[in-house]
């Protein structure tokens, strides 16, 4: 009795405990409104004066600084011509994949005139994010940085840095993006390549009409600062580098890694990277750099360089009337340097030991890759404008994901609406084939299809992603909706069950959201599928999304009662 008595207090001595404990980690927590008003603006680059697509008129949009257990509230008003959605890209939407974003997955998009209020609470990432549009080419230059602080009162895992800049990279082309894949929806071709590559939002001193407006990161001597570095570009791979300083990673994606030093980032469209740098060299004024990281074979990109300057603040680099020190120009690796970007990926370790999924229950296999379709008898020769007279065309397991015209997968998922979906997306590619070698014209047409992949809550997921020498093979920036997932192994050639698995990391792996896919290789990623709504995997290279290369996970709602997708707000648009 006197035994069951002590339990007893003990016990209840814990829940005051844990009820004390949450209540002032909420007290911590706050709620930041925003209003994002997304219209059209004048904005001035390359000698003309545009008139682009912003958030609030500003390009790049604004930033949006929260800590870890914060909820945002986003108020986006349509102001602009075109229907537009926004995505948090790599926050989890945990129960909240109503707020996700992409149009016709989540939700219906947001008509010219019309508003949408966003609602999440970031749980557990700490790191750079950032939001874009996610609805046709609109994030060309509707995205900004979303950073995520530790809890308040919570360090960095690392020194704490004197200052912290968001690095914003863009692409940026000289007329209208919109009209730019229009074009290229017309002609079945690949769109013009963009005119010049930004750092948050200015060319910098190498393109005509920009020197003017570079952007300019101050530090100091022996200052260690912080710069948050964002891949923003539409279609892109970017090598990243500043010059005569070293580079000190110490996250991406919103997680941490096991801090390493390199000269030079890869960041595919999506990806993020922190790095720590310190103003250890001569005072004076130095370039920060980037270009294009073209894996591709055969194909026309932009081949420009966009930079940024590091400038000591001691340094006198307004001698009056005089020149300003002219930055030192760094070195950038070859556009085709594949080598450099397998040694950057190979130093990626989680920080400490990872909670990986040993057992899996959903094995999948994925082939990403292009295609080419033979030109349909119906249209004319100028709408067949791709290789040899065919379109364009790209897929995942031989099926080119078509989106739904009218309702989100999510509404209709909810709702049981028929015939929007089918739940047939292949496991496994449908022909076995020598992917990465010559492969036979015969299966360079993949099979148009709305089709997902059901999960059941919790599952434990493998996918591997083998790239295709289709059309040519390429590194393509998969990201996943909704997760987090660990990157087990990546290499080159045809994944091999039998040998590969031994290449496993299953103890330290990075967590990221976006995966550089090795071009003509595969890699291997794991998650726990904990986050029940529908989540779009495609590649972050926009055009392929126009082409099709995605897919869609339905996880299924668990049965406890925080295992359930929250229902959907009042204002959800519809179509
Ligand atoms: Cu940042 Cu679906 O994308």
């Amino acid at each position: 009795m006197e035994a069951l008595k002590i339990i007893h207090g003990s016990s209840l001595l814990l829940v005051i405990l844990v009820l004390l404990a949450s209540a002032l980690s909420s007290a911590n927590a706050r709620v930041h409104e925003h209003q994002f008003v997304v219209q059209a603006a004048k904005v001035k680059r390359l000698c003309k004066t545009h008139n682009t697509i912003t958030v609030n008129g500003q390009f790049p949009g604004p930033t949006l600084e929260i800590n870890n257990g914060d909820t945002l509230v986003v108020k986006v008003t349509n102001k602009a011509r075109y229907n537009v959605t926004i995505h948090w890209h790599g926050v989890r939407q945990m129960r909240t994949g109503w707020a996700d974003g992409p149009e016709f997955v989540t939700q219906c998009p947001i008509r010219p005139g019309g508003s949408y209020t966003y609602r999440f609470t970031i749980q557990g990432q700490e790191g750079t994010l950032w939001w874009h549009a996610h609805s046709s080419w609109l994030r060309a230059t509707v995205y900004g940085a979303l950073i995520i602080r530790p809890r308040e009162g919570e360090p960095y895992p690392f020194p704490k840095p004197k200052c912290e800049t968001p690095i914003l990279l863009g692409e940026w082309w000289d007329t209208n993006p919109i009209d730019v894949l229009r074009q290229a929806t017309r002609t079945g071709a690949a769109p013009n390549v963009s005119d010049a590559y930004t750092i948050n939002g200015q060319p910098g001193d190498l393109y005509k009409c920009s020197s003017q407006d570079t952007t300019v990161v101050p530090i100091d001597s022996g200052e260690t600062h912080l710069l948050r570095v964002i891949n923003a570009a539409l279609n892109q791979p970017l090598f990243f580098t500043v010059a005569n300083h070293k580079l000190t990673v110490v996250g991406a994606d919103a997680s941490y890694l096991k801090p390493f030093t390199t000269n030079v980032l890869m960041l595919g469209p999506g990806q993020t990277t922190d790095v720590l740098i310190t103003g250890d060299q001569p005072s004076s004024r130095y370039y920060m750099a980037a270009r294009a990281y073209q894996s591709a074979q055969n194909a026309p990109f932009d081949n420009t360089t966009t930079t940024a300057i590091l400038q000591y603040k001691s340094a006198n680099h307004h001698a009056k009337g005089g020149p300003s020190i002219k930055p030192v120009m760094p070195q950038l690796p070859a556009y085709n340097d594949t080598n450099t970007v397998t040694a950057f990926s190979n130093k990626f370790r989680s920080p400490r030991k990872a909670e990986v999924p040993t057992e899996i229950d959903e094995n999948l296999f994925f082939t990403v890759g292009l295609g080419l379709n033979k030109c349909p008898p119906n249209f004319r020769k100028r709408r067949c404008q791709g290789p040899n007279g065919t379109r364009f065309t790209a897929s995942m397991n031989n099926v080119s994901f078509v989106l739904p015209r009218n309702i989100s997968i999510l509404q209709a998922h909810q709702l049981g609406v028929p015939n929007v979906f089918t739940t047939d997306f292949p496991a496994n590619p449908p022909v076995k084939f020598d992917y990465t070698g010559n492969v036979s014209r015969s299966l360079w047409q993949p099979v148009p299809g709305t089709k997902v992949y059901k999960l059941k809550y919790g599952s434990r997921v493998q996918v591997v992603l083998q790239d295709t020498n289709i059309v040519t093979p390429e590194d393509h920036p998969i990201h996943l909706h909704g997760y987090d997932f660990y990157i087990v192994a990546e290499g080159f050639g045809n994944f091999n069950p039998k040998k590969d698995t031994a290449k496993f990391n299953l103890v330290d792996p990075p967590l990221r959201n976006t995966v550089a896919v090795p071009s003509n290789g595969w890699a291997v990623i794991r998650f726990v599928a904990d986050n029940p709504g529908a989540w779009i995997m495609h590649c972050h290279l926009d055009v392929h999304i126009n082409w099709g290369l995605a897919m869609v996970f339905l996880v299924e709602n668990g049965v406890g009662k925080l295992q359930s997708i929250e229902p959907p707000p009042a204002d959800l648009p519809l179509c």
